[in-house]
Order: structure tokens, then sequence, then C-alpha cells
């Protein structure tokens, strides 16, 4: 499988940075990723680089996912999508760390590295040692050809193209819809049912619209940034499928703004953190509509007790909050991808308030190609 990249696609196309230009290029990423794999007849998806039979796939015990930081970020909400679909027990672990651990390498696991790169050396010496003791390991990468993606014994492009802002926003979007992918070709080789594979099907065909309307609410999130780029610190909280989103929220926010942040489940509120909530720290919550809403809205309760400020990403308004980004609903298992953009745009506007220079943030390179 090889892509090229044009010459074009380096081009800032009249956008200021190119994280701009990266955030706008979503919808048509997003079509990229899914593009030439959808199967209909069987409501499944085709993912030729597998190297994985129907056979083999069946065997699988667990699911390890290894990234680090942005990428990392996105194989939390992919393990996510590969329980609730293939019901594979699946987590993700920063892959700086597993190797350091010794860690137990099961035949029955299979492994996934991912790397927007493919040249993270944290990433690529974790495949080698798990490849030298006998694991299979598979890749999901965004550069074609790359270290990462020579080494695995498959996987899947997340064709994001070409990024070249340091922080990582089209290919996060990118990989946790190449994990949807991942986790509806498991699901509907294992238990999921058509009627499922159709619904998430359909909810994948919707996103790149939906990733659209998101855009065009630009204005209004700058207006945001601006009331909250004069904080110290912020606090970023979600709930289960919610969390990673929080996560990445706020190292985008950390990279470029240099505002400190902190991302929290919202469950984990009162254990700790609940003690820092005070007027100058306000706080980003994800409040999908979905199961946990409720619970979730309980979390903005407690933070309004304590005359937090709130500023909600939901998709309806939150009455405890001073503030809500409405964001339109898919379904509940891909509802992540959509609310992690506007908080893309967030970032970004609250790091152009402040003078920052965006595509190279200090003390960061694109990609870590040491320990
Ligand atoms: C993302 O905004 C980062 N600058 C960084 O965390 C990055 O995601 C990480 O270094 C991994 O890079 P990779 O995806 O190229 O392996």
């Amino acid at each position: 499988e090889t892509v090229e990249w044009e010459a074009a696609s380096y081009d800032m196309g009249g956008h200021d940075t190119y994280m701009h230009k990266e955030i706008s290029e979503q919808p048509d990423a997003v079509d990229r990723v899914l593009r030439g794999r959808i199967d209909d007849r069987f409501s499944t998806v085709h993912l030729g680089g597998l190297n994985l039979d129907a056979r083999e796939a069946r065997s699988i015990r667990r699911i390890k996912i290894l990234g680090c930081g942005t990428s990392y970020h996105a194989g939390l909400i992919g393990a996510g999508l590969i329980e609730s679909m293939a019901r594979i027990p699946a987590d993700a672990e920063p892959a700086s760390e597993f190797r350091y651990r010794n860690p137990v390498v099961d035949p029955d696991t299979l492994y996934i590295a991912v790397s927007q790169s493919g040249e993270t050396y944290d990433v690529l010496a974790a495949v080698q040692e798990l490849k030298r003791k006998g694991a299979r390991v598979l890749g999901v990468v965004n550069v074609v050809g790359s270290a990462i993606a020579r080494e695995a014994d498959g996987g899947m492009y997340v064709h994001a193209g070409p990024e070249v802002c340091v922080v990582s926003t089209k290919c996060f979007t990118n990989t946790v819809v190449a994990f949807a992918l991942l986790a509806l070709h498991l699901g509907r080789i294992r238990d999921l049912s058509v009627t499922d594979g159709k619904r998430i099907i359909e909810g994948l065909r919707r996103l790149p619209g939906q990733i659209e309307e998101i855009l065009k609410s630009e204005d209004d999130i700058k207006k945001l940034a601006k009331e909250y780029a004069g904080a110290q610190s912020m606090m970023f909280i979600g709930r289960v499928r919610g969390y990673p989103v929080a996560l990445e929220a706020s190292l985008k926010l950390k990279e470029i703004s240099y505002i400190h942040a902190e991302a929290y489940p919202a469950s984990e509120l009162k254990h700790g953190p609940l003690a820092l909530i005070e007027p100058a720290l306000p706080t980003v919550a994800i409040v999908p509509d979905d199961d946990l809403l409720e619970k979730n809205r309980a979390a903005l309760e407690e933070i309004k007790a304590r005359s937090g400020r709130i500023l909600a990403v939901a998709h309806q308004t939150q009455e405890k909050a001073d503030h809500t980004i409405v964001v339109p609903k898919n379904e509940d298992e891909l509802d992540p991808i959509l609310m992690g953009i506007p908080l893309q745009l967030l970032a970004y506007h609250t790091a152009l308030a402040m003078g920052r220079d965006i595509d190279k943030p200090r003390n960061l390179a694109k990609s870590v190609t040491v320990e």
C-alpha cells in the first residue's frame, strides 16, 4: 500500500499556521481513512494489511496498545472501542514505560503500536522488544514506510496526510477512526451483530459532515478561548469514553499555550482534586448524552457548589455550566471522536490569544527519535 503526499499538502493553503490548516482538514482526512474499507454487504470493513485471518482474530485473548503522547491517548479510546464492539479485553499503556517494567509477553495477546511519525524511538524499541519475544505486533501508523510500519507484522495506515505542526490534531482523529474500523472488523468476526455493524457504519459515514459542522462554530470557540486565556491552570474531566478526550484536550492546551492543565476521570474528583476547585480554576467537562449523562451532571453540580467555572462540551446545553459547546450526536461509541475537535480549537485560540508560537512550541520536537 503506497500513498504519495503531494507537495501541495505542505502549502499553508491560506491558513496562518499548520495547526489551523490541519484542524480544518479533518473532514477530508476522516473521509480518507474510511475510503475503500467499508463492506456494506457484511456490515464490516476490510483491512487488507492486518495479516490476521478470521481464525487468528478469534483466538486473540487480549489486546495491548502502546503509543506515546497523543498516540497513547488515541490508543486509550481505541482500547475502549475494541472492548465495547469486539468484547476483547483491551488496554493502552505509554510505550515509553512498557519496556522498563519487564512486561509479561503473552502469546495470546495482540500488541498494537500507535504512532503518527512511525519513528518514535520509545514505540519502536517496544515493538522490537516484543518481536524479539515472539509476540505478534500490528502498527497503526500515519507515515507510510516508516520504521514502525516496517517492523510490525501488519497493521493499518491512518491516512491523515502529512502533519507538520508539532502538536497532533488530524492524526489523532484519524487514528481513533482507524481504531473504530479495527474494532468493527474484530467485532463482526466475533459477536457484534449485523444491526450493530450497520449502526456503526452509518455513524462513521456521518463523521465528516459532523466535523464540518463543528468547525463552523470556530468563531464562538474563539470568543470562549479569550475568556479562558487568563487562567493559570485548567481542569479537564470526562468519564469512561470521555476521559481520554479530557487527557488529550489537556495535553493540547499545555503543549501550545503553556497553561498548566490536569485531566481527571470525573468520578475521581471527590477522591482528591475537588480540593483544587475555586473560581480561578476553570473546568472543561466532557458531557455526552449517553448512559452516564446523569453521573456527569452530578459532577458539574459538585463543581458549581464550589463556585468553579465550567465549560461543557455536550450534546445539549448544560444548565450547570457557564458555557456549553454543543456538538452533534453520533453513536455513543463514536462520540469521543467529535468531542475532541472543539477542544483542539479551544487550545489553538487560547495559544493564539497569548501570542504563542503554535506550530513550534518550546522544548518540543515533532518526532522524538531518541530515548
Ligand atoms: C502530540 O501533540 C505530541 N507532540 C506528542 O505527544 C506525540 O503525539 C508523541 O511524541 C508521539 O508521536 P508519534 O505519534 O509520532 O509516535
